[in-house]
Order: C-alpha cells, then sequence, then structure tokens
C-alpha cells in the first residue's frame, strides 16, 4: 500500500529513519511540518530509538519553505516551531542530503547535529532571490558554523553551493560516495555511541570568527547590492549574531523575514519565480510529448547572431557546424568566435582548457550541404524574408527528416518561412538576444503549422542550453521587439516634444532598468533599426537624423551622446540638442518640460498597452510569459515583477486613463489605450482575463 503521508516514520535497529515526501521538491507545506513535529516527538519520547535521521524521497532534499502559502494566514507549527523541536531534541539527528536542501530545508539541517550528502547535493540560502532573509534560524546557525564573514555572502547572494565546496566549507560533516541512508545511519549511530554532548550550533558563538572579518564581508556584499532590501536585511540579521542573544537574533531574524514578506518587492519577486516555471506549460501541448534527441546541431550564417548562437551550442557540450557562403566571411565570424572566449579566459570566467573544448565543438564549413548531418538548424543569416525562404527551401533538401529548422529572425513571419519547405511543421522560430552567449531569454515562435514535437524539442533544446525559453506565436517583433517598438516610439516622441535623452534615459534608471533607451541604442549602434526602418519604409525623424549626421553611437565616438576621447560612459551633447529642436520646428511640435513621471508613464504604459494586445491576440499565453521575455531579454527589474505584473499592481483602468490622457495632451493618437486595453479598464478585469488559456 502507498503511503500518502507527506513524512514517514520508520525505527531499525535504533535508528529511526524521518523521510519526507513531498512531490515534487518536497517543500515544507503545512502537512509536513506538522508531520515532521510528530515524527521528532514521536523518536524523542520512543525508548526504542537512539539516534534519528532526516531523509527525503526524490532527486531533492527539500527545497525550502512552500512558496505558495507565502502572504497567506500561516498554519501552525511554523518553520521556527519545528526547527526549535529538532533543537531540542535530546537524541542525535543527522540530515541525509540527497539533492537540494536550500532554503528552510538547509536550515532544518542545520538544526541537525550533523549532515552527510551524496555527491549530487546542492546547498544554499536563496530567500535573498525572493526578496527575503533565511527566515527559520539560517542567518544564525550558518555564521556559527563557517564564521559570519563566509556565511554572509552565501545568503546575501543567494547562490547554491555543491557538496564538494560545502564538505570543504565545513557545512556538511561527509560526504557518502555510495548508499546516503547507510552513511547517514553509520555517522548517526557513531555520535549516539560517543555519548558526548551533542553539538548545537546555537551554542557556538566562539565560530563566529571575528568582528572585523564580518564587517569587511558586510562591507562588500552592500557595495554590490546598493538597492537591493533583502542582501542589506541579511547584513543586519548576521550582525546580530555577534550583538544579541541566540534567541533575540532569532526573534529579530524572523520578525525581518515577516516584514519582507509583505514588501511589493518580494511580491513581485515571488511572481517571477512561479511565472517563469508556468513558462513550460504550453497551451494546448499535451504534457507528455516527446521532444526528438539533439546531438547535432548546425546555424546558417556566422554574424554577430550565428557566431554566439554557435557559441551557445558548444557551451553546451553540443557539436555545431557554422555555415557560411564565403570563406572570408567563415573566418571572420570564427575570429569572433575565438576572440569572445578569449576575452573569458582573460578575465578568469573560462578556463582555457574548456575554451579549447568548446572551439573544437565548432566546426566552420562553407555551403549549406554541411547541414545534411543536424539535428536542429538555426538560421541567423541577413534579416530578408525572400533570403530566408530561399535558404529554408534549400534546407529542405539538404536536412535529414526529422530535422528541427529553425530561424533567429527578430521580426518575420514564421510562417512565410515555413512555407518555403514541404515540412512547415517542423520550422518554428528561435529567436535568441544579443549577445546570443550571454541573454537568457528564447522566444520560441510557434508557427501556424508547427507540430506539438517540434516545440517541445525546442523547448527542451532551449533549456539545455541554459536559456529561458518561452513559447509565442508569430506576428511582427512577436512578444519582447513588438512592445520595445512602442516604448522606443514614445522616447523618440518625447525628444521632439522637449524631453533631453538624458531625462528619458534617467527616468528609466529611476524605475530600476540598469539603461535608458538612448544610452543603450549608443551601444547596439543606431544603424541596425536605421536599416529596419529603410527596410519598412518607416521613419524616426531624430534617429534617421542622428544616422545621417554619421552618429552611429558608442562606436563612432557620437550617438545620442558624445563619446570623445573612447569614452564608455556618454556625456550631453549640444549638437543633439540644436538638432532635436530644430526637427520639433520642423515638424510644428510645441516644446515644454516633461516631468520624470510623465516621461516614466509614457515609456512603459504603451508596453503595457501592447501586451494586452498581444494577450488578446494569443501571440502570448498568459500575462507571466510576457514578465519573463521582459526579465530575460530586456532586463527588466527583477523587484518590479515584469510590465504586466506592474501593470497589474496599478490597475488596467489606471493604465487605460493615463493613456487616455497623454494622447489628449500630446495629440498622439498612438497612445490611444487599445480596445483589449479599455475592456479590461470597463469591467474591471485583470490582465488573465485577455488570455486565450483562461477557462
Ligand atoms: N515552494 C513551492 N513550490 C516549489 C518550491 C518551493 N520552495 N520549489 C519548487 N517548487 C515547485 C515549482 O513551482 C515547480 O512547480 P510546477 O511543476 O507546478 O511548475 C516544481 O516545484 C518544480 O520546480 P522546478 O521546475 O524549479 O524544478 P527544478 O528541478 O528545475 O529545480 C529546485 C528544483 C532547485 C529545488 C528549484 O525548484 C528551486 O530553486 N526552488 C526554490 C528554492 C527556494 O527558493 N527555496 C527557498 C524558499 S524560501 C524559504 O525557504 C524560507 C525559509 O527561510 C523560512
Ligand atoms: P549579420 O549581418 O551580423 O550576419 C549575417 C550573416 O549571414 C553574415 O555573416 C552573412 O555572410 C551570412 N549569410 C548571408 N547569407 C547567407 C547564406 N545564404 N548562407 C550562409 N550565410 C549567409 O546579422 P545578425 O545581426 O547576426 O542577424 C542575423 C539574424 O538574427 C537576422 O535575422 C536578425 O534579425 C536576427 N537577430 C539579430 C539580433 C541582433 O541584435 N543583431 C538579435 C536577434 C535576432
Amino acid at each position: 500500500m502507498v503511503d500518502a503521508r507527506p513524512v514517514g516514520f520508520a525505527v531499525t535497529e535504533g535508528v529511526a529513519v524521518i523521510r519526507i515526501a513531498n512531490p515534487p521538491v518536497n517543500a515544507l507545506s503545512a502537512p509536513v511540518r506538522a508531520g515532521l513535529s510528530e515524527a521528532i516527538a514521536q523518536a524523542s519520547a520512543d525508548p526504542a530509538v537512539r539516534a534519528i535521521v532526516i531523509a527525503a524521497e526524490g532527486r531533492t532534499f527539500i527545497a525550502g519553505a512552500d512558496i505558495s502559502e507565502f502572504g497567506k494566514t500561516p498554519v501552525p507549527p511554523t518553520l521556527p516551531q519545528v526547527i526549535a523541536t529538532l533543537d531540542a531534541c535530546p537524541k542525535p539527528i543527522v540530515a541525509a542530503i540527497g539533492g537540494a536542501a536550500l532554503g528552510g530545508g538547509l536550515e532544518v539541517a542545520l538544526a541537525c547535529h550533523a549532515r552527510v550528502a551524496s555527491p549530487n547535493a546542492k546547498l544554499g540560502l536563496p530567500e535573498v532571490k525572493l526578496g527575503l532573509v533565511p527566515g527559520a534560524g539560517g542567518t544564525q546557525r550558518l555564521p556559527r558554523l563557517i564564521g559570519a564573514a563566509q556565511a554572509l555572502p552565501l545568503m546575501a547572494e543567494g547562490t547554491a553551493i555543491n557538496a564538494a565546496e560545502a564538505l570543504r566549507l565545513g557545512i556538511l560533516d561527509a560526504m557518502a560516495e555510495g548508499d546516503l541512508l547507510a552513511a547517514a545511519r553509520q555517522h548517526v549511530l557513531a555520535l549516539a555511541e560517543a555519548g558526548d554532548p551533542l553539538p548545537r550550533l546555537r551554542d557556538r558563538w566562539d565560530r563566529l570568527g571575528p568582528r572585523e572579518a564580518f564587517e569587511a564581508a558586510a562591507a562588500a556584499v552592500l557595495k554590490r547590492a546598493a538597492d537591493h532590501p533583502a542582501a542589506a536585511a541579511c547584513v543586519d540579521c548576521v550582525r546580530a549574531a555577534f550583538e544579541k542573544s541566540f534567541e533575540e537574533a532569532l526573534t529579530f531574524e524572523r520578525e525581518t523575514f515577516l516584514r519582507l514578506m509583505q514588501d511589493e518587492r518580494s511580491k513581485a519577486l515571488r511572481h517571477v519565480f512561479f511565472a517563469e516555471r508556468a513558462t513550460a506549460q504550453i497551451p494546448g501541448q499535451p504534457r507528455d510529448t516527446q521532444p526528438r534527441r539533439i546531438e547535432h546541431a548546425a546555424v546558417v550564417g556566422a554574424g554577430t547572431m550565428g557566431g554566439g548562437i554557435a557559441m551557445v551550442f558548444a557551451n553546451a557540450g553540443i557539436p555545431v557546424t557554422l555555415i557560411e557562403t564565403h570563406q572570408e566571411a567563415l573566418g571572420r565570424g570564427l575570429e569572433r568566435v575565438a576572440g569572445t572566449y578569449a576575452i573569458s579566459v582573460q578575465r578568469g570566467s573560462l578556463a582555457p582548457e574548456e575554451r579549447d573544448r568548446r572551439l573544437a565543438r565548432i566546426e566552420g564549413r562553407v555551403g549549406l550541404e554541411a547541414a545534411a548531418t543536424a539535428d536542429v538548424v538555426v538560421e541567423a543569416v541577413f534579416e530578408d524574408l525572400e533570403l530566408k525562404r530561399e535558404i529554408f527551401g534549400s534546407l529542405d533538401r539538404i536536412a535529414k527528416p526529422g530535422a528541427l529548422l529553425a530561424s533567429n529572425t527578430s521580426y518575420l513571419d514564421i510562417d512565410a518561412i515555413a512555407q518555403a519547405t514541404a515540412r512547415p511543421g517542423d520550422v518554428l522560430g528561435m529567436h535568441f538576444f544579443s549577445p546570443a552567449n550571454v541573454m537568457k531569454l528564447l522566444e520560441v515562435v510557434r508557427g501556424a503549422a508547427t507540430t506539438s514535437e517540434a516545440l517541445a524539442t525546442a523547448v527542451e533544446l532551449g533549456k539545455r542550453l541554459g536559456k529561458v525559453p518561452v513559447v509565442v506565436g508569430s506576428c511582427h517583433g512577436f512578444v519582447g521587439n513588438r512592445m520595445l517598438a512602442r516604448r522606443s516610439a514614445q522616447a523618440e516622441r518625447l525628444l521632439l516634444e522637449g524631453a533631453s535623452p538624458e531625462e528619458v534615459d534617467a527616468a528609466l534608471v529611476a524605475f530600476g532598468f540598469r539603461m535608458g533607451p538612448f544610452a543603450m541604442i549608443d551601444l547596439a549602434g543606431l544603424d541596425i533599426g536605421w536599416r529596419t526602418r529603410k527596410a519598412t519604409g518607416k521613419t524616426a525623424p531624430v534617429a534617421d537624423a542622428l544616422c545621417e549626421a554619421g552618429r552611429l553611437g558608442q562606436k563612432a565616438g557620437r550617438g545620442y551622446y558624445d563619446y570623445a576621447g573612447g569614452a564608455r560612459q556618454g556625456t550631453p551633447d549640444p549638437a543633439v540638442q540644436q538638432l532635436i529642436e530644430r526637427i520639433s520646428a520642423q515638424l510644428g511640435i510645441p516644446r515644454r518640460a516633461i516631468g520624470r513621471e510623465e516621461i516614466t508613464e509614457r515609456l512603459i504604459f504603451p508596453m503595457i498597452d501592447e501586451g494586452a494586445r498581444i494577450l488578446e491576440e494569443g501571440i502570448a499565453a498568459r500575462p507571466g510569459d510576457i514578465d519573463v521575455v521582459w526579465l530575460n531579454g530586456y532586463s527588466w527589474p527583477a523587484w518590479r515583477g515584469g510590465p504586466m505584473y506592474y501593470g497589474a499592481t496599478l490597475g488596467a483602468a489606471h493604465v487605460a486613463q493615463r493613456l487616455a490622457a497623454y494622447a489628449e495632451r500630446s495629440d498622439d493618437e498612438s497612445l490611444r489605450p487599445s480596445a483589449a486595453l479599455s475592456r479590461l479598464a470597463r469591467e474591471g478585469l485583470g490582465f488573465e482575463a485577455l488570455a486565450r488559456t483562461a477557462a
């Protein structure tokens, strides 16, 4: 009979094994906490039990508190209460850690008297990524185990470490090469037999290490995390270990945890956690769809994107053929790839041997025939529909049956590309972002004929490549660039109405972006947009005039800003201001001072409006998918949750009303709220109401 309880209890030869079974990741939900409490009480009371092992089923130990309970009324026992029971237990307890012990999971293990792990274990306190501090003793016990100066960065950065590193640091007492449970039993029985007083971290203030070392670590954390309240709160909590009694410091930690839980930034980060996972559910896709095997890739076009995409495959251990039409172009592309790796080696982030292994996986070839052996072909040639159709027509003849045929197009119609083949079911978009070897986002563009199997293959491949794949529908610019176009149009328009490039940029930096739109364009080069506008017959008077004046951005020493002397940070240029004023006058647009609030709203709200249209058209399946696109492809500040989450916190009615007011004031019809947004505003609905997947 299957035991449905989330916490199992069995005693053999004097050892009670408490086993947590709460799939998929053994999160510490209310029933688990209750079961754990009961089991510890039972083991404490049972005279047949000499020692206790806490273990877990499945591929993780305990992934932490149950994040889906956050923000709801807490159900007792709380995790600190469970951990207090562990701490008070008179019998030795060992944690048997197979897989991830994260957050509350590591806190449970830290309250045990020793920790034994399998080599695949991963340990960490990632609460800071949810805008929180560890809330069940982690900020007090970890410093008392490995020293405050070592413990602080682990929790303030939230990075997980592997078992070998944890053993080295002294977080683990032993590594089990073979049977984890047997090793844990042996360890705990040895503790019981020794009969020594049980090692309790609460008593080990002597291990905190020198206060000066902690303060130096704190200063480094605060410097890196200037605007990160949770990282700063980790510093306060660890500092309390030096200044308060253990009990008082635990109370302080808990209060800090509960306070941060109410912070809007933590709520947004929790939304991000679930939104990123929800993208895996593809509408209309049976969950058991089997992806195809991918063992060899080909990339067509060794330009900016093609070279980067080839590196992405090589970095993930997948051999890749990089294809060009001419030897010179191929040589240039391969040189650029080698140059990028060389910079990583120089910086110390890539070992020379690993660089060599990666380079060995990239084979350069001239001629499309070289794609014949590939399981996936990613086309990254010029953004030209006819050229792409021609290439897909040839690939249809060359590629092996069942190969995934993907285009990296930024804007073009995937269906028009797919129709150039006799196998449109295998064709889709795999839209990487620049630089491809760095940016996490992958828009997987589903064509009208794309099969579930092809889609599942691309999504799985994306994950294997270390990307965050988001399935989107086919339309001009897909999700990310389509919304960006609305922002860019307003950025240009604001200049014409009286704002300066630095005022526009400063507004978005104040909002939380690392860079404003104009500094960004200067970095990427103004010619990219110029070429696209020429190809599509569009104009942007200021940007076009800058291009005509040779102000192509940082690489030209001049763009929206001046970069004299090769400066990386631009300075405002009076010549740009004059140019803008001249164009405003020519177009008869009255200039006025524009406040930061208006600038911010006119950049962000049209994106939210476009997001609503994207949802209504079924281009994105969920508002959260749009957020994930912007978080991973365009550096939207994570603590603001993404554009749709942000829009939802303001309410569709507010966004629509402001857009309508700006449309009036600026006489700019493009600012009028769309029918989709207006409907939400009128009916008081959330963005999810627009999603095609909404019931
Ligand atoms: N609570 C609730 N659900 C969780 C969860 C958690 N802590 N961790 C994972 N899940 C869910 C996911 O939402 C997902 O659900 P879905 O299948 O319905 O989408 C499912 O478990 C599987 O998760 P992943 O897709 O992330 O699985 P992976 O195998 O890729 O990764 C993992 C596993 C490394 C454990 C990863 O899930 C993870 O990092 N989890 C979060 C860890 C974390 O942040 N813990 C700290 C929580 S806060 C805390 O403990 C407070 C304490 O100090 C008091
Ligand atoms: P690029 O101009 O740097 O490179 C294109 C390469 O394709 C050139 O090296 C060219 O020689 C090669 N090429 C042309 N015809 C070919 C053929 N028939 N066979 C083999 N190779 C051929 O262009 P970039 O910037 O790399 O863009 C490529 C694609 O990626 C475009 O569709 C673009 O829209 C898209 N994209 C570009 C991004 C960017 O930031 N540059 C971001 C995301 C997508």
